[in-house]
């Protein structure tokens, strides 16, 4: 795997990506920087590419590719209909953070979509993505670039560790922005639906399109029940997932604390390895075990920024257990939310 480094991520050099544009339009695999994670990027129309994309991942292929693009211009060969939310978010939020499901057109092969009649599409904002999709003059399928099960990249090493030997190229864009991947809002059936959340909150595409814009049910209803199927088929696995036993501890912050510090020292009598995550402004509280802080609670952004990296740093460590403080629900919090009780495969105590 052949890694090169972009030193100018606001203005990329051409020059420096048209080996990974023609890496990608000729099928092969090559993971690149994003404002919300690494994506593993090939080529969408390709199904063969697909193919490999899900191999390199360790994927299950029933699990949808998001089809990424440089211009507005090309959206429309790659769907049967652009229905008014859609034009609204677009118009809104592209480029940027967010991927709407739209009913794909006859172009995108049912391998990109994992068998299904709609497309996941989504115009990054990121100026070395956006120069390298605009470069392969291809619509570009990525997928977070982890092998699947584990948190997504959030810098290219983070790639490196997951990808090294498995795909063509590697571009090293320095550390993204966002660290949680794009919110994803269906805008193919009756009304939209946010089937993921992310840094384009409920709130933002709620007041672009003056509705409540609602979750899907199987991202609020939490441990899935049979009943109720997430309609983004990612979404049902045990994604984001470190290899320690998660366990979120909610609730009023000295209890949090409290609670905290005694199941970690529990853990460590019983001679296990205790990783504790917790914030800029609680972490001398914690005398235990190995402390992280995710970042500054007051500011939400910091917390999804090191959101996964904290996750895999206890991976490399080799925790037994992790005990993490709770986040509220509002703006960015729910998409922090949703992948930290992912990760704990929904194991949260209240106290
Ligand atoms: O931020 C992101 O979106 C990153 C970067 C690389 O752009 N990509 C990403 O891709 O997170 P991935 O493959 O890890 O997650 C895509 C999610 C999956 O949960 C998948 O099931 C869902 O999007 N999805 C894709 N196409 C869909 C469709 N047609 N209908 C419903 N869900 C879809
Ligand atoms: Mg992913």
């Amino acid at each position: 795997t052949e890694r090169i480094i972009i030193e100018d991520t606001e203005n990329p050099e051409a020059e420096l990506l048209i080996k990974p544009a023609d890496i990608i339009r000729k099928g092969g695999l090559v993971a690149f920087p994003t404002e919300t994670v690494y994506g593993l990027g090939g080529n969408a129309l390709n199904e063969e590419a697909a193919g490999k994309i899900y191999a390199a991942k360790g994927r299950p292929s029933d699990n949808p590719l998001i089809a990424h693009i440089g211009d507005f211009d090309d959206l429309p060969p790659l769907v049967s209909a652009i229905p008014e939310a859609g034009k609204k978010l677009m118009k809104a939020f592209w480029p940027g953070p967010l991927t709407l499901i739209f009913p794909k057109s006859g172009l995108v092969p049912y391998g990109t979509t994992g068998g299904l009649d709609t497309v996941a599409v989504r115009m990054p904002v990121d100026p070395v993505a956006r120069a390298l999709i605009r470069l392969a003059g291809v619509p570009v399928a990525a997928p977070s670039a982890n092998t699947s099960g584990r948190p997504s990249p959030t810098t290219a090493d983070h790639v490196w560790q997951d990808m090294n030997g498995k795909i063509d190229m590697i571009v090293d864009g320095g550390a993204v922005g966002i660290g949680v991947e794009s919110t994803i809002i269906d805008v193919s059936g009756d009304g939209p639906v946010i089937l993921r959340p992310g840094a384009i909150t409920q709130e933002m595409a709620s007041a672009v399109l003056g509705i409540e814009v609602p979750l899907d049910p199987a991202i609020v209803s939490g441990p899935l029940k049979a009943d109720v199927r997430p309609k983004a088929p990612g979404m049902k696995y045990k994604h984001y997932a470190p290899k320690a036993e998660l366990t979120l501890v909610e609730g009023d912050a000295e209890a949090v604390i409290e609670t905290i510090n005694r199941l970690a020292e529990e853990k460590l009598t019983q001679g296990l390895r205790v990783g504790i995550i917790c914030t800029e402004e609680t972490k001398e509280a914690y005398h235990a075990g190995v402390v992280r802080s995710m970042g500054i609670r007051t500011r939400e952004e910091t917390i999804a920024h090191n959101l996964y990296g904290v996750l895999r740093e206890f991976d490399d460590l080799e925790a037994d257990v992790i005990f993490s403080e709770s986040f509220s629900r509002n703006h960015l919090g729910q998409a922090i939310m949703n992948r930290l009780t992912k990760a704990a495969g929904y194991h949260v105590i209240k106290v």
